[in-house]
């Protein structure tokens, strides 16, 4: 059974177990943001967004055992942007946080695209998301990085 729970309603252990991972080098070299978060800051992180409506965040949990997270952010009508990460030492949980992050776009978000945002150094996402159909829209650079944006039509 694949269960996700938004950070809101994490217990205090979960949301440390979130930040362990958001603090790990192989997911936190990944993000835009790389600097090591303090616990306060991913505290105050999750109480914001309590109030916000253009941004939500899952823990995905697949038969009890927490295996990554999901979110979106920039949440339009018809749009959003997506994140994922895997739990570090979990293997081959992208597809299943992959399978989880559509369903809730296009059911529950109702949106008509999603966009990825992803490093053109991270192979490991760029061809998890080519394998759900996201294509190579546009590129940006983001610290110095290039970056690819990809989008996926229902
Ligand atoms: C992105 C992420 C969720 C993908 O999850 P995953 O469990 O690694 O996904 P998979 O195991 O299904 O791997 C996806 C594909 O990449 C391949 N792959 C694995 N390691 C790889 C590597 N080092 N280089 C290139 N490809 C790789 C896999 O073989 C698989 O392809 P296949 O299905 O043809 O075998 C996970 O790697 C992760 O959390 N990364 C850190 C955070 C991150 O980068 N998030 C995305 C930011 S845009």
């Amino acid at each position: 059974m694949t269960e996700l729970i938004n950070f809101t309603e994490l217990t205090h252990a979960d949301k440390m177990t979130v930040l362990a991972w958001r603090n790990d080098d192989r997911i936190r070299f990944n993000m835009y943001s790389t600097d090591i978060i303090e616990e306060s800051s991913h505290l105050a992180f999750i109480e914001s967004l309590r109030n916000a409506t253009d941004r939500v965040y899952f823990l995905v949990r697949q038969d009890g055992e927490p295996l990554g997270c999901i979110y979106f952010t920039d949440i339009k009508e018809k749009n959003a942007v997506m994140g994922i990460y895997a739990a570090p030492d979990v293997k081959g949980a992208g597809k299943i946080l992959m399978d989880v992050l559509l369903l809730y776009a296009f059911d529950c978000l109702r949106v008509d695209t999603v966009t990825s945002e992803v490093f053109a150094d991270n192979e490991r996402a760029h061809k998890l998301y080519v394998k759900y159909g996201f294509a190579d829209i546009s590129e940006k650079t983001v610290n110095g990085r290039r970056v690819k944006i990809m989008e996926l039509k229902k």
